[in-house]
């Protein structure tokens, strides 16, 4: 019987195999044909990207999607441009970005070769630039999660979202790793774990594109930024990285081989430089590891204006048109110009220069039309009628309080203070109990996404929720909507209410912000912030504290006058809901931290510190290991019940070459509440021919335990996931010693080839 299905598996997927084969080629014949007929000046405007201010009306200023026809015409006809992007003010409805892309499309039926664009936005964490649409908690909140089946789901909607707005092509997911804090797209990121970073940037390429392109429930991925993006030494967004191949391949790299793995479309450039070198000008990132060494085949993508970047801000190109042969053949198919005309002009020069071969540009074309294929373009380039239905269900929100309520991280509860009792008067004050921006954070309905008057009517800020859960006769509410609003910061009302308060839900943390305007120059809590919790401390009462932020703001000062703390993050549309639920006991909190917390500004050590990071020597011989002493660590995050591990068990301790190692481990819910608990595995490499980690994240596994309940959970690893990147920058296992924690329980384990 079982023979026999596996006959028929096999016989599958080799039909499987023949049909993708076979669909390919049909692409690439219709490609060959294509190119055959096209012009240089109709491959130049494939390779072209703008943005939708080029053509609206009033440019950005434009506020209701109206194209300008002559506009319209200009870009299609005389530039030839296979691909647009972006918003100009705002969100748009879905009708009118289906009325958007019905109008662009129209517009390359006059063409001779009738080639559609290929329309690309940022849904970075849920259809960003759809008004209704349902925004999701964002990568580091998902992180939190521990559950890279809900960052599936959540894809899976964004992509239907997407598609029902007409758009086939999402810049997302961002594969960036979270190692500083300062940065201001840290939100953005998986957080500071390559294990996380890469599980979760799997299951969200493949929410995004498993369906098959063609289906309306698929959007083309785009990962991004490739590569080392988030390390930038000022901590500021676009400026340098310096960074050895070595710790790019160890820890930069390894979410990018496995996206490219899964299957992602399109792959969008790094901004800035590492080293030296501006990595849209990188043949050697561009062409020799990712083309050649990741085998990507997929569409490479520009970031904004990058390659006028090389002459004008680089200054590694004397000349624009120069910039644009640099990046060309280093490897970039598309560029996001996206202003203006520039870009076709000067590589049309550079190509009768014989700057730039045909063969690059052909290549890059081919990548181009392949994508437009995929997507399924050349059948029906407009808004499919079956996917408008998939916009906005009643189930998406679901999905969003699911991954809300997964993501809120418990730091502190002392004395089991949480969950608070439904009969306790509550005094909420802050900047972030009024502000629905401040709880979604970056690419919300704009690029910042601070402008509330966008938002659905139905979001409610963290003051509202709490109102909902207890009644207003329970609750007084200081302050007024927006973030900065001054009534949020009001210590005479706070000191005049907080008598008749059993406890103060303190809301500190950071608006909403994105890139460049999201710059700090350091992690303090602004002041006025800091005062609010010293007067609040000065009550007398008993103060929970709700840090809602993208990146982690220094709360080392004041987090010992709060009997709780409470991380929502940037959790989405649904984090004022899903805080309440966790505040009044509604909800059992699960999430882990993503990232270390700092205790100190100038701390950057991330739990899987190389064990010299924590040295301090003392005198002679006498060395102290005590340098990760983060406020809250990596992994941290405490639950209303309690787990207790037991039973650690290997298959061998003994392991060799190829084999499998299982691990086991009994984890029981040991107090009164049922709860979502995420099972860790860490390993630790005892001695290495390169300075060995501390330990490094290599399994979890979310489980859900009833009071009382016990499970047994079993994990496979085998020689990769102890592998590093050693001095010859090759990726090895090296035989010896190991130790494998999972929770408090702690064994060892050889492996030898
Ligand atoms: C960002 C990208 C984004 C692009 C298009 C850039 O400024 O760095 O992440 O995809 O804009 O909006």
């Amino acid at each position: 019987m079982k023979k026999n299905l596996v006959l028929i598996l096999i016989a599958g997927c080799m039909l499987c195999t023949t049909i993708n084969a076979q669909v390919n080629n049909s692409y690439d014949a219709r490609i060959s044909q294509l190119l055959k007929q096209m012009t240089l000046e109709d491959k130049i405007g494939q390779m072209t990207q703008v943005t939708l201010a080029v053509f609206a009306k009033g440019g950005w200023a434009n506020t209701d999607g109206s194209l300008d026809p002559a506009l319209l015409k200009t870009a299609i006809q005389k530039y030839h441009v296979g691909s647009m992007l972006n918003t100009t003010a705002h969100a748009l409805d879905v009708q009118t970005w289906q009325r958007i892309i019905k109008e662009i499309q129209d517009e390359t039926k006059n063409t001779a070769l009738k080639i559609p664009v290929l329309y690309g936005l940022d849904a970075i964490h849920g259809q960003t630039y759809t008004l209704n649409s349902t925004l999701f908690p964002h990568n580091l909140a998902m992180a939190a999660t521990r559950n890279p089946a809900l960052v599936k789901a959540a894809a899976k909607i964004t992509a239907a979202e997407l598609r029902a707005s007409g758009v086939r092509w999402n810049f997302a997911p961002v594969l960036d790793l979270g190692r500083q804090p300062l940065w201001s797209r840290f939100p953005e990121t998986y957080g500071e774990d390559v294990y996380i970073g890469k599980t979760m940037g799997v299951a969200a390429v493949k929410g995004y594109e498993e369906d098959g392109l063609t289906n309306v429930t698929a959007v083309a991925s785009c990962m991004k930024h490739y590569l080392g993006y988030s390390a930038s030494r000022t901590g500021k967004d676009r400026t340098p990285i310096y960074m050895p191949e070595i710790e790019m391949r160890e820890y930069y790299l390894p979410q990018f081989r496995a996206a490219v793995k899964a299957g992602s479309s399109s792959i969008m450039i790094n901004s800035s430089d590492i080293n030296g070198t501006p990595v849209h000008a990188s043949k050697y990132l561009l062409t020799d590891l990712l083309r050649k060494e990741l085998g990507f085949e997929g569409l490479i993508v520009t970031d904004w204006e990058d390659i006028i970047r090389l002459h004008s801000i680089h200054k590694i190109a004397a000349t624009p048109r120069e910039a644009v042969v640099l990046a060309i053949n280093a490897g970039i198919d598309m560029s996001m110009v996206p202003g203006d005309y520039s870009f076709f002009d000067l590589l049309k020069e550079a190509v009768a220069k014989k700057e730039v071969p045909m063969s690059r540009i052909d290549d890059a074309v081919k990548r181009i039309l392949k994508l437009k294929f995929k997507v399924g373009l050349f059948d029906n380039a407009y808004a499919e009628e079956k996917a408008t239905a998939n916009f906005g269900k009643a189930e998406y929100q679901t999905v969003a309080l699911d991954a809300a309520h997964e993501a809120i991280t418990l730091v502190k509860n002392n004395n089991n203070i949480l969950p608070l009792s439904k009969d306790k008067k509550v005094l909420v004050i802050g900047p972030t109990s009024q502000s629905i921006a401040a709880l979604n954070g970056s690419w919300s309905y704009t690029w910042q996404g601070n402008q509330e008057e966008w938002y659905p009517k139905d979001s409610k800020t963290i003051a509202d929720a709490i109102t909902d859960k207890i009644g207003a006769a329970n609750v007084m509410a200081i302050g007024g909507k927006g973030f900065d609003n001054k009534a949020n910061y009001d210590i005479e009302k706070l000191n005049a209410n907080a008598a008749n308060a059993d406890v103060i839900v303190l809301c500190l943390g950071e608006n909403a912000y994105a890139e460049s305007p999201g710059n700090i120059r350091d992690l303090a809590l602004p002041e006025e912030q800091v005062n609010l919790a010293k007067a609040a401390f000065a009550t007398g009462k008993k103060v929970v504290l709700l840090m809602i932020e993208g990146r982690p703001r220094f709360i080392t000062n004041i987090e010992p006058g709060c009997e709780a703390i409470v991380l929502p993050f940037w959790g989405g549309r649904k984090t004022a809901e899903a805080t309440a639920d966790v505040l009044f006991g509604d909800y059992n909190p699960n999430g882990k931290m993503p990232f270390s917390y700092p205790k100190s500004m100038g701390e950057m050590v991330m739990y899987d510190y190389r064990g010299t990071e924590t040295k301090r020597e003392i005198f002679n011989a006498d060395v102290l290991w005590n340098g990760y002493d983060p406020l809250f660590a990596f992994g941290a995050g405490l639950s209303y019940t309690t787990f207790l591990y037991s039973n650690l068990q290997l298959s061998t301790t003994a392991l060799k070459g190829d084999q499998k190692l299982t691990v086991s481990v009994t984890v029981t819910n040991t107090g009164k509440v049922d709860g979502k608990h995420s099972v860790e595995l860490y390993t630790k490499d005892m001695y290495a021919s390169i300075v060995p980690n501390n330990k490094r994240l290599r399994a979890f596994d979310k489980i859900s335990l009833k009071a009382g309940e016990s499970k047994t959970v079993k994990f496979i690893i085998d020689k990769n996931d102890l592998a590093f990147v050693n001095a010859q920058l090759k990726t090895v296992t090296e035989p010896g010693d190991f130790e494998i924690m999972i929770g408090d329980q702690l064994t060892k384990f050889t492996w030898n080839n």
